[in-house]
């Protein structure tokens, strides 16, 4: 089967991508003190003179206190990172690049250094960082406003400093996830209740706040899971019907791409369908959708977080999906971090090229 299909333009709202490869968001950790540095960018270049379409950055913090769990996660906020994020743009535009950053808010996520805590509380919907485990305090009524707010000023200083697009992480239990999950919900305001449209309001707020930010032209993407860290057997829908109502919400809120995280793409969503995540959100809301999950490798990424290995593995099984129109656009990541080559090899079929992903690649910056 030909990789063709992978290295058509894609077009969407004034923006074209050359191909449909897109680099997953991937945090490193390599931003001391919350600054991007010259070698994050030079590593977000590389991809781009690559084939890579367009880069979804690491998660970067909106301004909240607690927004990171991590001093060396890049912020998005205060003069000097956005400074330093305008040289990443710069950098990546200058390799003839696209680029969107991915604004996170980590919530009722605990430090990933036991020495370092953030420098106020932690945020979560309901004090909670998986059912039944208390965490922190429920948000208040003017700190959900406070970070509503604080994502839309990130998403219109994405526009400014450059980027061409914005993707909103509302994946992986993460804050807006913890919003979503009734298991980590139990507001009975309007950010709470028993469907997932309920659940849904705070990014809906969220979309509405960064769509006001950027006007109607400027691309806004968002990343969901129904797997959570907390719980990788966890879904936030169980039927077609229950996606649409939940996409439906932030499709109506302005969100105009989905990218559906899966650890593996290949996996129905649905029983009595091959379709996977990207390919219902598509089907239920007529919205361009990217997947992601294993591409170009065997093994997932949370046993890589375990310290396993993966082998290249082939391609063919995407491009059968993405040819029979179930997604646009394909995430790959840690085929593209262990290798900044990787797409050039996979569009000249330079097969014995791949690389095998070691862990250990994780811990360095190329
Ligand atoms: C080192 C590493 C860091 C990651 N960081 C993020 C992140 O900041 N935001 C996010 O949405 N996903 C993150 N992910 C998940 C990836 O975006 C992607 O969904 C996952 O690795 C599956 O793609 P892959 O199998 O091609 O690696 C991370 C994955 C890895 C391996």
């Amino acid at each position: 089967m030909t990789v063709d299909s992978l290295f058509r333009p894609f077009a969407f709202k004034g923006l074209t991508l050359p191909n449909r490869l897109v680099m997953a968001p991937m945090t490193r950790s390599q931003s001391p003190g919350g600054v991007a540095t010259a070698a994050v960018a030079a590593y977000y270049a590389r991809r781009a003179a690559a084939e890579i379409g367009l880069i979804i950055t690491e998660g970067t913090g909106v301004a909240r206190p607690a927004s990171l769990n991590d001093p060396n996660i890049p912020r998005f906020h205060g003069e000097a990172e956005l400074a330093a994020w305008k040289g990443v743009v710069g950098a990546v535009h200058a390799a003839g690049g696209l680029i969107a950053p991915q604004l996170w808010h980590v919530g009722a996520v605990r430090s990933r250094d036991p020495n370092w805590t953030p420098p106020g509380a932690y945020d979560s919907p309901s004090g909670l960082s998986s059912p039944g485990k208390r965490f922190g305090a429920p948000m208040t009524d003017a700190e959900v406003a406070d970070a509503i707010a604080a994502f839309g000023q990130a998403a219109g200083d994405a526009k400014r400093l450059g980027f061409d697009a914005v993707e909103l992480h509302g994946a992986h239990g993460y804050l807006i996830d913890q919003f979503f999950w009734e298991g980590t919900n139990e507001r009975d305001d309007a950010f709470g209740g028993p469907a997932i449209p309920h659940r849904a309001r705070f990014a809906a707020e969220i979309i509405r706040a960064a769509r006001a930010a950027v006007g109607p032209d400027f691309p806004v993407i968002i990343r969901l899971s129904q797997w959570k860290q907390q719980d990788f057997t966890a879904r936030l829908a169980r039927t077609p019907a229950e996606m649409e109502s939940w996409l439906g919400a932030l499709s109506d809120a302005g969100a105009d791409i989905f990218h559906c995280s899966q650890r593996r793409f290949w996996e129905p969503e649905f029983e009595g369908s091959d379709l996977n995540f990207a390919g219902w959100a598509k089907k239920l809301t007529g919205a361009p959708t990217i997947t992601v999950g294993s591409v170009g490798l065997s093994g997932d990424f949370i046993n890589a977080y375990g310290g396993e290995s993966s082998k290249p593995a082939s391609l063919d099984e995407l491009v059968r999906r993405l040819d029979r129109g179930d997604f646009d656009l394909v995430a790959v990541g840690r085929a593209v971090l262990q290798d900044p080559l990787w797409a050039v090899k996979v569009r000249h079929g330079r097969q014995d090229e791949l690389m095998d992903f070691s862990p250990k690649a994780m811990a360095t910056l190329y």
